[in-house]
């Protein structure tokens, strides 16, 4: 069963497990089917959903708040997380010449309102500044969360891809703590387990959420040489843990991290949540952490 944990002490509380819905346009779901999958991951316990504005070029949520419209009461049982800042260039925005990065008050608050109409719900559950913006103002960003908070049409806030320094800047102009800094980890790219962002998350007590934890599909595919290496390496362990998946030992070997993030997972195949779920009674050695380690690194341990 998928357990609610809190992503800091006494904060909100998420679903151990997150549904992600970037690619929610290319499962080419009617908004029944939408609405079902929906209602087959919280049967399931999954009840947290990420968002971005962009995702789908603008599209996914409001393919999501078309769903949701369909039966509005479940937007008591679910958690959303959605994200602001990244600019793109699209047909909706005509006037832009260049992919960017905006923190600005109004920026952040323009985009939340345009969240909140296309899901079509009355308030956020988290809020994630998507990407670091080295023209961010943290002064102003705490202007713009004070706002939202005081609407009621954000409940909490945190970041996303931050270092420690920019998670730290912005922490320190604001009155509450940030809930998550939402990173890619996987044995492919794990940089954040190297450079102090997981350390950070430690230290604060506060849980990451991992995206792409299955490198966007490559890890099951890639021909390139790490990915061979880590992928003989999975379907050992896999067959010594007796994993139906490589998929199965991944998402364990995410969860063994100690600052215990919450995986999201990116499929839109109910069968496919359903194996993320089973993987949640698999335990990992430190020795079976390490050979996926030093199969994605290449050498062994220094
Ligand atoms: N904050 C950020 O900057 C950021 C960036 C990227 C993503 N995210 C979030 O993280 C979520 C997950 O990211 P992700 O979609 O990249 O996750 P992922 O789990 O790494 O990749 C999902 C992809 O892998 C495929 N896949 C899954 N299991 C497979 C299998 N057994 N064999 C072959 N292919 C398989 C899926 O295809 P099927 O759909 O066919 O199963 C899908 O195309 C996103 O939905 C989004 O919410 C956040």
């Amino acid at each position: 069963m998928v357990a609610k944990v809190e992503l800091i002490p006494q904060g909100p509380q998420f679903s151990e497990l997150v549904q992600g819905y970037w690619r929610l346009a290319d499962w080419q779901m009617s908004a029944v089917e939408r609405l079902n999958f929906l209602k087959q991951h919280i049967e399931l316990g999954i009840t947290t959903v990420d968002h971005a504005d962009i995702y789908g070029g603008y599209s996914c949520e409001a393919l999501f708040g078309e769903a949701l419209a369909l039966e509005p009461s479940i937007r008591e049982q679910i958690e959303i997380v959605t994200k602001c800042d990244i600019k793109l260039c699209s047909e909706q925005f005509p006037e832009r010449k260049i992919n960017h990065y905006d923190t600005s008050k109004s920026h952040i608050i323009e985009s939340v309102n345009n969240s909140l109409l296309r899901l079509q719900v009355e308030n956020i559950d988290v809020l994630l500044i998507h990407r670091p913006d080295v023209l961010m103002d943290a002064d102003e960003v705490a202007e713009a969360f004070a706002e939202l908070k005081q609407q009621g049409k954000v409940k909490h806030f945190g970041v996303s891809n931050f270092s420690p320094t920019q998670f730290d800047l912005l922490q320190s102009r604001l009155d509450a703590p940030l809930v998550t800094n939402q990173v890619e980890i996987n044995p492919l790219n794990f940089e954040v387990a190297d450079d102090g962002t997981l350390d950070q998350m430690q230290m604060k007590r506060t849980k990451p959420m991992a995206w792409s934890c299955l490198a966007g599909g490559e890890i099951f595919s890639g021909q390139m040489e790490q990915q061979v290496r880590v992928r003989n390496e999975l379907e050992l362990i896999r067959d010594e843990v007796g994993a139906k998946s490589i998929d199965q030992v991944i998402y364990a070997w995410v969860r063994r991290l100690p600052s215990n993030p919450l995986p999201i997972i990116g499929s839109g195949k109910i069968e496919r949540v359903q194996t993320a779920i089973d993987a949640l009674d698999i335990e990992l050695s430190r020795e079976q952490w390490f050979r996926v380690w030093a199969a994605s690194k290449g050498h062994g341990v220094p």
